[in-house]
């Protein structure tokens, strides 16, 4: 049996110096990160401002309480290994600080009315806690709470951040390593189709060269998937290097279109407007060749057959501009976020299901537009089409 704590030890409702160390603890608790130090902080508050003999912190793991971080006799500390062990009883339901029939005080720790944890506060031997001291609990776990949560869940949401890079890196290594092996066999297919063509295994089949534009289509198709995955890769990996050069971007534009005419429809016209002088830039011919042939090839593969595509090249102030305009699927402005991220595609219409791509496509050539110190514009909306429009530096 404890007897109560003697008159002159006993708490009355907060003194001055007492909202100080409550303003003290907040500011303290405030700057934690890290939920075990943020424990151990807060039993050490506890203990401290309710001179009290030992104070146990409980905080809650899934449905369980589990006990946490310790004071006891000026020094604090927190569990390691999570200790097996019931919390304290109704310590989940409690609203405000309890005085138990043992004098302890069950203080519950809450963020937003949910249940965070719970502390038990021992008195010193022969003393019992009051209201008083309830008072006072309850003011410091109303920071507590709060602060818990908070460390808790930037310390989960580091560790997600953390497994995420993991699985990342993961994809980058396999999409370099893939891409490469699959380069020496496209390699070879397209050397042998391109002497067949050529009749150096003797004339072809009249039937057999019909189908010639399909293979060729399907064959670039794959090209230009690979050289996706091999240049995101690089992207990722920081290995990325322009070769700039002096250009004019109607060539570019013109190439970028003669490339794709492979995808076009027999019903389809794929039509390019240019200025009448030259469009000067500085880039990496290639890369931007990538770029505005990615944004004609979908254009072509998220349109109906009969529909046409047009580009338009155009000088716009200090930048010169692409667009690309087509009368296709159009896209929802809920999916516009998805466009331009990794391995993002928009699978909303079923005529969508049977198209071929890896969601790469706008990723890579935004980051390349960027990195040329432009971007990728779109204007669309379901079912009327879409624009987009790719914007690089004028040179001057
Ligand atoms: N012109 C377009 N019209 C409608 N949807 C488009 C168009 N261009 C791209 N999209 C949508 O954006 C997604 C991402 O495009 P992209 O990164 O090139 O990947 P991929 O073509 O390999 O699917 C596509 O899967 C498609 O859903
Ligand atoms: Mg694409």
């Amino acid at each position: 049996m404890r007897e109560p704590r003697p008159a002159s030890l006993r708490r009355h409702p907060p003194r001055v110096h007492e909202l100080e160390a409550i303003h003290q603890a907040t500011a303290l608790l405030a700057a934690q990160t890290d939920p075990d130090e943020t424990a151990v902080a807060t039993v050490c508050l506890c203990g401290e401002l309710l001179e009290a003999h030992r104070a146990l912190l409980w905080w809650l793991n899934g449905d369980h309480l589990v006990p946490r971080a310790q004071w006891r006799d000026g020094a604090a500390w927190s569990f390691e290994d999570e200790l097996a062990g019931a919390g304290p009883r109704h310590g989940l339901s409690a609203v405000r600080t309890e005085v138990e029939s043992d004098g302890s005080l069950l203080i519950p720790l809450r963020a937003d009315g949910e249940p965070v944890g719970v502390i038990v506060a021992e008195p010193e031997p022969r003393a019992v806690f009051d209201t008083a001291d309830a008072a006072q609990a309850d003011l410091l776990a109303a920071v507590a709470g709060p602060a818990l949560r908070t460390a808790r869940r930037l310390h989960d949401a580091e560790a997600t951040v953390a497994r995420l890079r993991d699985v990342d890196h993961v994809k980058t290594e396999f999409l370099a390593l893939a891409s490469h092996e699959l380069r020496t066999p496209i390699t070879v297919l397209t050397g042998y189709l391109s002497l067949l063509e050529d009749g150096a295994f003797g004339e072809m089949p009249a039937a057999s060269r019909d189908i010639m534009p399909v293979i060729n289509a399907r064959l670039a198709e794959m090209e230009g998937l690979i050289n996706a995955m091999l240049e995101t890769a690089r992207v990722e990996d920081g290995r990325l290097h322009l070769e700039i050069d002096a250009w004019d971007l109607r060539e570019i534009c013109d190439e970028a279109v003669r490339r794709c005419d492979v995808f076009v429809h027999t019903s389809q016209q794929l039509g390019l407007l240019c200025p009448e002088t030259p469009v000067p830039v500085l880039v990496d011919r290639e890369r931007l060749l990538t770029v505005i042939s990615n944004i004609v090839h979908n254009a072509i593969k998220y349109s109906p057959s009969h529909t046409d595509v047009h580009c338009t090249v155009a000088i716009e102030g200090d930048t010169a501009a692409v667009a690309v305009k087509d009368s296709g699927l159009g896209i929802a402005l809920e999916d516009m976020n998805t466009l331009f991220t990794r391995f993002g595609r928009i699978r909303r219409d079923p005529a969508t299901h049977s198209i071929m791509g890896t969601g790469l496509g706008l990723y890579l050539s935004r980051e390349l537009a960027r990195a040329h110190g432009g971007d990728i514009r779109v204007e669309s909306s379901p079912g009327a089409g879409s624009t987009f429009t790719v914007v690089v530096p004028l040179a001057t």
